[in-house]
C-alpha cells in the first residue's frame, strides 16, 4: 500500500525524516522506523540552490526502496522539480512534494508528477503566505507547511506558523478538498500538540524520531498520541 490517499484520516500519521538517521546504517534505520509504527518515510532532497544545503538524491532512494514498504514521502527542496521528477519516480518515490518557491512552472510540475503516477504535494517557506498556495489546492494531494526555514534538521519549531496551518485546514475544509495537511521542522512530543491542534495531520520528525533517547517506538508513540487533539473545532 503505497498510496497516502488511503491512509486513515482521523489520526496522526508519522513521517520520520531520514535526514536525522545514521546514513551508514540507513537501511536498518528505515526498517526500525517502520517497526516503530511510522506510516511513511520522509526523504529530504536538497540541491544547495533552493536551500543552502545539499543532502542526497534519487540513487539513495533507489537503494532504500527494495528494503521498505513505507510510503516514500519525498520532499524536493530543489529549484527544478520538473526536470528531476522522473528520476525520483523511477527510483521508487511514492509521493513528491515540491516548493512554491522553485524556478519551474507550478502547474506543469503538478501535471508531470501526476503523469508519472505519483501523488503530489506543495510546500512553502515560513515567509510565504498560505494564500499564495490556495489556487493550487484543488490539484494536489498534500500541503506541507514548513515550521523551520528549510535546509537543516534539528532547528526549533516556529510557533508563528501555527495560524498558517489553521488557515490551510479551514480552506481545505471549506472547499471540501481531499488534501492532507503535513507539517515539517522542529516537531517533537511537545510541539506536536500545538501543530495537531492547529490542524496538521501528518507529522514529519527527524531528530525527535531517530535521536530519541527512549528509542524510535517511544518517539513514534509520543507523536501518535497527539491524535487526541486532532479534530477539535477550528
Ligand atoms: C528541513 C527538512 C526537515 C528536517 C526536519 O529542511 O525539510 O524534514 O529533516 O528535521 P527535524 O525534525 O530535526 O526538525
Ligand atoms: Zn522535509
Amino acid at each position: 500500500m503505497h498510496d497516502l490517499r488511503k491512509l486513515p484520516g482521523d489520526r496522526i500519521l508519522v513521517s520520520p525524516s531520514l535526514l536525522a538517521a545514521d546514513f551508514a546504517r540507513a537501511g536498518d534505520q528505515v526498517a526500525a522506523a517502520a517497526a516503530a509504527g511510522a506510516e511513511m518515510l520522509h526523504l529530504d532532497v536538497m540541491d544547495g540552490h533552493l536551500v543552502p544545503n545539499i543532502s542526497f538524491g534519487a540513487p539513495v532512494i533507489k537503494s532504500l526502496r527494495p528494503g521498505s514498504r513505507l510510503i516514500f514521502d519525498t520532499h524536493l527542496m530543489i529549484s527544478h522539480p520538473l526536470r528531476y521528477a522522473g528520476d525520483f519516480a523511477a527510483a521508487g518515490a511514492d509521493h513528491l512534494t515540491f516548493h512554491l518557491e522553485c524556478d519551474d512552472d507550478i502547474d506543469a510540475t503538478i501535471a508531470e508528477i501526476r503523469r508519472l503516477g505519483l501523488t503530489v504535494g506543495l510546500s512553502l517557506r515560513p515567509g510565504t503566505p498560505a494564500e499564495a498556495l490556495f489556487p493550487f489546492l484543488d490539484r494536489i494531494d498534500l500541503v506541507l507547511v514548513m515550521t523551520v526555514e528549510p535546509g537543516f534538521g534539528g532547528q526549533s519549531f516556529m510557533a508563528d506558523q501555527l495560524p498558517k496551518i489553521t488557515a490551510f485546514k479551514r480552506e481545505i475544509r471549506r472547499r471540501q478538498l481531499p488534501v492532507l495537511l503535513e507539517v515539517d521542522g522542529g516537531l517533537d512530543a511537545i510541539t506536536v500538540t500545538a501543530a495537531a491542534a492547529a490542524g496538521a495531520q501528518v507529522i514529519v520528525a527527524g531528530t525527535a524520531v531517530f535521536r530519541h533517547p527512549g528509542g524510535m517506538a517511544a518517539a513514534v508513540a509520543e507523536l501518535h498520541a497527539a491524535s487526541a487533539v486532532l479534530d477539535r473545532d477550528l
